[in-house]
């Protein structure tokens, strides 16, 4: 193992059988391990790993706070233990760096004031989807967006490719809530996937379970009643594709790429 200043490492969603040795020996090594993980085996896993050096970065959430400046909380943290000439890890569920911004941001500046930082892949949401749902984004290819990024901010879908939609359950709502969120833009939600898909397009409510040995929750529902379909913080939406490409049979062709 390189020597690092910072280190931001992924525990995967399902601790046990997703935490790969690299990212173990860097929450062993480190003076101060800094994490935000959503399941109890990877919070006690973490403390008996580094007893002296752990700390909960998720104390930072409150009721009704923006996520942002919880978010800029955890960096200014994560960078004073650096600043302080420590090997500090910061471990993150899932991958660290897949729809998540604190890890991106402190190895950022941990590199402008000169330290070394480095972030380690990790198993993510969207990477259990694809062994839970069967899926391979090869086939059709794959779009993924958060989901109020999707909404207010022009992105284009393309129905003849898988969609992941991320964060559907913290619809509209830039703040922390410990007991539930109330999804706003759902409505405005589904106008938007009115104009790529048929209300009774199937899409599916996506859950990878958090504990060895449990089935993950997987939701057919109509388009149209996804207000319904019981979408909490940690649901992905999946859309299947609604349509055939548009082949260029032309190019294709030309590539020679027909079979006889
Ligand atoms: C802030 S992002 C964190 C993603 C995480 N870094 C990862 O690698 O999957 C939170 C979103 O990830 C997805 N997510 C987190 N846990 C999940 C789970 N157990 N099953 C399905 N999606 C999950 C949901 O879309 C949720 O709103």
């Amino acid at each position: 193992m390189n020597d690092e200043d910072l280190i931001v490492v992924g525990t995967g969603i399902r601790t046990v059988g997703q935490l790969t040795m690299e990212a173990l020996s860097w929450i062993k090594k480190a003076d101060k391990v800094l994490y935000v993980v959503s399941d109890p085996i990877a919070e006690e896993l973490i403390k008996k790993l580094n007893p002296n050096g752990a700390e909960s970065l998720y104390t930072l959430y409150a009721e009704n706070k923006p996520r942002l400046q919880t978010y800029n909380e955890m960096i200014e943290k994560t960078l004073s233990y650096v600043r302080q000439a420590r090997t500090v890890c910061m471990a993150a569920y899932g991958h660290p760096g897949v729809f998540a911004y604190p890890g991106h941001e402190s190895i950022r500046r941990a590199r402008a004031e000169g330290y070394k930082a480095r972030m380690l892949p990790g198993v993510s949401a969207e990477d259990c989807l694809f062994a839970d749902l069967n899926i391979d984004p090869a086939m059709a290819g794959c779009q993924s967006y958060e989901a109020t990024d999707f909404l207010i901010n022009g992105r284009i879908i393309d129905p003849s490719s898988h969609v992941i939609l991320w964060q559907i359950g913290v619809l509209g709502d830039a703040t922390y809530k410990r007991y539930g969120y109330e999804i706003k833009g759902l409505p405005q939600l589904l106008q938007k996937l009115y104009s790529f898909y048929n209300p009774a397009h199937m899409v599916y409510i996506y859950e990878a379970p958090i504990f060895p040995g449990v089935e993950p929750v997987v939701r057919p529902t109509p388009l149209y009643m996804l207000p319904y379909a019981g979408a909490s913080a940690i649901t992905t939406l999946y859309i299947p594709p609604a349509t055939p490409p548009r082949t260029d049979i032309a190019l294709t062709q030309a590539l020679g790429l027909f079979s006889s």
